[in-house]
């Protein structure tokens, strides 16, 4: 039987036959504003409310943004670094080929249970070879794979407009499992909206679920659209 791992996003371990898998590597995408970020910081902590140790490598925003981030919704992510159970480091995109030693050394040396990658759209800002870039998120698949107590949350974008689901093309392939996060702009109830586009050895809501921020982070909303 595979290990569930909560999300700890109310209404969305439901949906997936209890949560993520163990050790799965899985994919968040999304176009800029839908709550990526916010997302992968509720995942991390609620890990850490478990027992769970995380790290969070983010490419965009610094730590002290990230910790500022999620200090508004009650998230005291510093204490817990204080304490040796939480990462948060940035790690620059122009050096996207050390990447995957950086992950291997936090992961390992921290015994991690939970990983936030934030995210491969700044790979792009380094290597102009699309083929390049591919190659080293495939590798990192791999790698956070060899740590058997780690589960990866992998956060893209959608290029704005694109049918795409990721910036590269390829993490979706890599990925064991898509959640897809949407912002239609209409400012009402059904504004924003989450879909699973897939999730290995898994069976899943099929449909699109509209989700709020509020307060208290990301929640899925009762009886969908
Ligand atoms: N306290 C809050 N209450 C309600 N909504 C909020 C709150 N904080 C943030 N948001 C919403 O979340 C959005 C930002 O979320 P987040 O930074 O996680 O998005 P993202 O998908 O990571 O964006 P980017 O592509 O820029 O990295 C804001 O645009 C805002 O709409
Ligand atoms: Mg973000």
């Amino acid at each position: 039987m595979d290990k569930r791992i909560k999300t700890g996003i109310p209404g969305l371990d439901s949906l997936t036959d209890g949560g993520f898998i163990q050790n799965c590597v899985y994919l968040l995408t999304g176009e800029t504003g839908t709550g990526k970020t916010l997302f992968g910081c509720q995942y991390i902590w609620q890990g850490l409310q478990k027992g769970e140790k995380g790290v969070y490598i983010s490419m965009e925003e610094s730590p002290q943004d990230i910790r500022a981030d999620a200090l508004v919704f009650g998230w005291d992510f510093e204490k817990y670094e204080k304490k040796g159970l939480l990462k948060i480091l940035y790690h620059d995109p122009v050096q996207v080929d050390k990447l995957g030693t950086a992950i291997q050394n936090e992961v390992m040396n921290l015994k991690a249970n939970r990983l936030v990658l934030d995210s491969t759209a700044a790979m792009g800002l380094a290597i102009d070879d699309k083929s390049i870039i591919r190659r080293r998120i495939a590798s990192l698949v791999n790698t956070v794979k060899r740590h058997k107590q780690c589960t990866t949350l992998i956060i893209t974008e959608i290029p704005e407009g694109s049918k795409s689901l990721s910036r590269f093309g390829v993490e979706e392939f890599v990925a064991d499992g898509i959640v897809v996060l949407n912002y239609l702009g209409m400012g009402d109830d059904t504004a924003r909206s989450l879909q699973i586009r897939k999730m290995r050895r898994t069976g899943h809501g099929m449909d699109v679920y509209p989700f709020s921020i509020s307060k208290k982070g990301v929640a899925i909303k009762k009886g969908g659209l």
